[in-house]
């Protein structure tokens, strides 16, 4: 488990985020799907992470740094309708070079609505981290929001759609910031990795 957590800085420039001395681990996926909410349980800090009913609150490249021994990355979530094709774009930009380039990036966590049948946005961005060799982890997020069945119908869902191009399939996860579902898991699989 994590023993403490506390914000470091936000960023639009991966250029300007702390300097890459620690490994970390990043939070990614569609707008509203969960990310901030999941930081705070995984951190078991109510507040840390910024969060919204509304899509579009994480804007920037937030960094983290958890028991002084890895940092943790809460970034804005793709996919977001009613933003501006210059937003789209801007987006793009800041998040592929913050994945390219930031060199101490252990992992990337997608997250994925675990009511949603597989949509096409979470595929498209899983195969680019994929194809660009960034090792990446899934979370399929809001399991009390269902029955733990039907989550697990869903992921199974995922997993077919990605087995027809992938060999090797990432690690998965099932998690609720409500009840903490997932909690132990996960941070014991960045343990394992750190
Ligand atoms: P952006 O920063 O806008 O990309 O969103 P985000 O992915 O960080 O989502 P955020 O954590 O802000 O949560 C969005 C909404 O979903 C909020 O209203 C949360 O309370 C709710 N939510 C997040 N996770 C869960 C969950 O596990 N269960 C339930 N029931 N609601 C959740
Ligand atoms: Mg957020």
């Amino acid at each position: 488990m994590f023993e403490n957590a506390s914000f470091v800085i936000s960023n639009t420039d991966h250029n300007l985020c702390p300097k890459p001395d620690k490994p970390e681990f990043a939070f990614i996926g569609r707008s509203n799907v969960g990310k901030s909410s999941l930081i705070n349980m995984l951190t078991q800090k109510k507040n840390l992470a910024k969060t919204s009913g509304r899509p579009g609150k994480t804007q920037l490249i937030n960094h983290f740094i958890v028991d002084d021994q890895w940092y943790l990355v809460d970034l804005p979530g793709y996919g977001y309708a009613k933003t501006s094709k210059s937003n789209r774009v801007a987006w793009s930009i800041m998040i592929e070079k913050y994945l390219l380039e930031r060199e101490n990036l252990q992992m990337v966590f997608v997250l994925i609505d675990s009511r949603l049948e597989p949509q096409k946005i979470d595929i498209e961005f899983v195969t680019w981290l994929g194809e660009a060799g960034i090792p990446l982890g899934l979370i399929f997020t809001k399991a009390d929001k269902q029955s733990i069945n039907k989550s697990q119908q869903s992921i199974a869902r995922f997993r077919k759609v990605m087995k027809e191009t992938w060999e090797e399939l990432p690690v998965m996860f099932v998690s609720s910031a409500e009840s903490g579902l997932g909690r132990t898991e996960i941070a014991e699989y960045i343990h394992g990795v750190l």
